[in-house]
C-alpha cells in the first residue's frame, strides 16, 4: 500500500468529508418537508413560547415508539435555522425550548405568505423523480429529464394530471403572493401610466389580482394554458383568457412575464418576447419580468449564488429552461428587438426588468 503523509492524510479526510456532506445534501430538504408533514411549526407557534421537547413530543401526531427520534429532527432543524432554542423555566424539568425563526415563520398555515405550496410540490416525487434520469438524459434524445421520467413535457403533464397541476398552481400561487406583495409597495412607478396590463403565463391570477386592487383604474388581463384558468372567473378589471403565448398575446400597454422566460431556452424565449412586443403599442410600452439575473460569480458568504445554481439546474431538468445572466438577458432582448431595458433587483434572488420597444 501507498505510504501518505500526515499532510495527505488529512486532505483524504476532508474530501471524504466533503464528499459525505454532498451525499446527503437532500437531507435537509427531506428533514424540512418532514416538519411540514408534521405541522411542526405551527405546533410550535401555538405554544406561545419556547416549547420544550417533552411538550412538542406530546403535541405531535408521533407514534410514542417514534418519539425518541423527534429531538433529532429538531436537532437538524435547529442546525439548518428553522428553529432557536431558548432558555426556559424549569418547571418541564428541561432548561431549553424551540421557538420559530424568520424562516419557519414563512412556513406557518396562516401565514398569508407562506411557502408551504410551493416546498410541497418542489419536493413531491412527481418532481423530485427526474433528478434520478438526469445521467440517462444527458445520452438518450429527451428533451428533459422529466420527459425521461414521465413520458411527456411538464406542461402537458399538468393538462392530464389534476393532482399535479392543481399543487403546481397553488405552489406558484403562494410565490406570486409573497412577490406582489413587494412589487405593489415598492414599484408603484412600474405600473404608473399604465391603462391596460396582460399577466402572460399568469396561473391561477394571483399576482394580477394583487395588481389589479393595487392600481384599479389598470385593466388586467390573465393569459394562461385552457386547463389552468378553465374554471376561474374575472371579475371588476380582471380578465382571464386561455390560449398560447407562442400564438399571440392580446394588445395591452405592457405585458408581465413572471417566472416566464426562465422556462424556456434562448429560442422560444425570444418568440415570447416578439410575441409580447407585437402586443404593446409603439410608444410609452414596456414588458416587465421577474425572474432572477443570475450573478457571474459568488459575493460574500451567503446561499443567494448556489441558489440560483439550484434553479438554473431544476429548471434545465424540468423545462429546458435556464436562470440567466445580465449579459444573457441583454442578448434576448436585442435579439427579440427591443432597445433598452432596466435591471432593478428589490426582489432577493430574483430582480424586476423592464424591457422597452
Ligand atoms: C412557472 S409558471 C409561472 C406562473 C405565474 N406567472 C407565477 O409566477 O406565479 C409558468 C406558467 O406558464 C404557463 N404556460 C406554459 N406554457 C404556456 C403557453 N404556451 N401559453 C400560455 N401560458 C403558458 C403555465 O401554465 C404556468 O402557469
Amino acid at each position: 500500500m501507498e505510504m501518505r503523509n500526515d499532510e495527505e492524510d488529512k486532505e483524504l479526510l476532508h474530501s471524504q468529508a466533503h464528499i459525505w456532506n454532498h451525499i446527503l445534501h437532500f437531507i435537509n430538504s427531506m428533514s424540512l418537508k418532514c416538519a411540514i408533514q408534521l405541522d411542526i411549526p405551527d405546533t410550535v407557534n401555538n405554544h406561545g413560547r419556547p416549547m420544550s421537547l417533552s411538550q412538542l413530543v406530546a403535541a405531535l401526531p408521533v407514534n410514542p415508539s417514534k418519539s425518541q427520534c423527534v429531538c433529532r429532527l429538531m436537532r437538524i432543524l435547529v442546525h439548518s435555522g428553522f428553529f432557536t432554542r431558548e432558555k426556559i423555566s424549569k418547571t418541564t424539568g428541561e432548561e431549553e425550548g424551540y421557538l420559530l425563526t424568520p424562516a419557519s415563520r414563512l412556513l406557518l398555515k396562516d401565514e398569508p405568505l407562506n411557502v408551504r405550496p410551493l416546498l410541497l410540490a418542489m419536493l413531491d416525487p412527481i418532481l423530485t423523480k427526474p433528478w434520478h434520469h438526469v445521467g440517462e438524459w444527458f445520452q438518450n434524445d429527451d428533451t428533459t429529464p422529466f420527459n425521461t421520467a414521465h413520458g411527456r413535457t411538464f406542461w402537458d403533464y399538468g393538462s392530464h394530471e389534476p393532482r399535479f397541476n392543481h399543487f403546481f398552481n397553488d405552489a406558484m400561487a403562494s410565490d406570486g403572493q409573497l412577490v406582489t406583495s413587494v412589487v405593489v409597495k415598492d414599484c408603484k412607478g412600474v405600473f404608473e401610466g399604465l391603462n391596460s396590463l396582460v399577466d402572460v403565463g399568469g396561473g391561477t391570477g394571483t399576482v394580477a389580482k394583487a395588481i389589479a386592487d393595487a392600481f384599479p383604474e389598470l385593466e388586467c388581463t390573465v393569459l394562461d394554458l385552457p386547463h389552468v384558468v378553465a374554471d376561474l372567473q374575472g371579475s371588476g378589471n380582471l380578465t382571464f383568457i386561455g390560449g398560447d403565448m407562442f400564438q399571440a398575446i392580446p394588445s395591452s400597454d405592457a405585458v408581465l412575464l413572471k417566472s416566464i422566460l426562465h422556462d424556456w431556452r434562448d429560442e422560444e424565449s425570444v418568440k415570447i418576447l416578439k410575441r409580447c412586443k407585437e402586443a404593446l403599442p409603439s410608444k410609452g410600452g414596456k414588458v416587465i419580468i421577474i425572474d432572477m439575473k443570475v450573478e457571474n460569480e459568488k459575493k460574500g458568504d451567503d446561499d443567494s449564488f448556489e441558489t440560483q445554481l439550484f434553479f438554473d439546474m431544476m429548471m434545465m431538468i424540468l423545462v429546458m429552461g435556464r436562470e440567466r445572466t445580465e449579459k444573457e438577458w441583454a442578448k434576448l432582448f436585442a435579439d427579440a428587438g427591443f432597445s433598452d431595458y432596466k435591471i432593478t433587483p428589490i426582489l432577493g434572488l430574483r430582480s424586476l426588468i423592464e424591457v422597452y420597444p
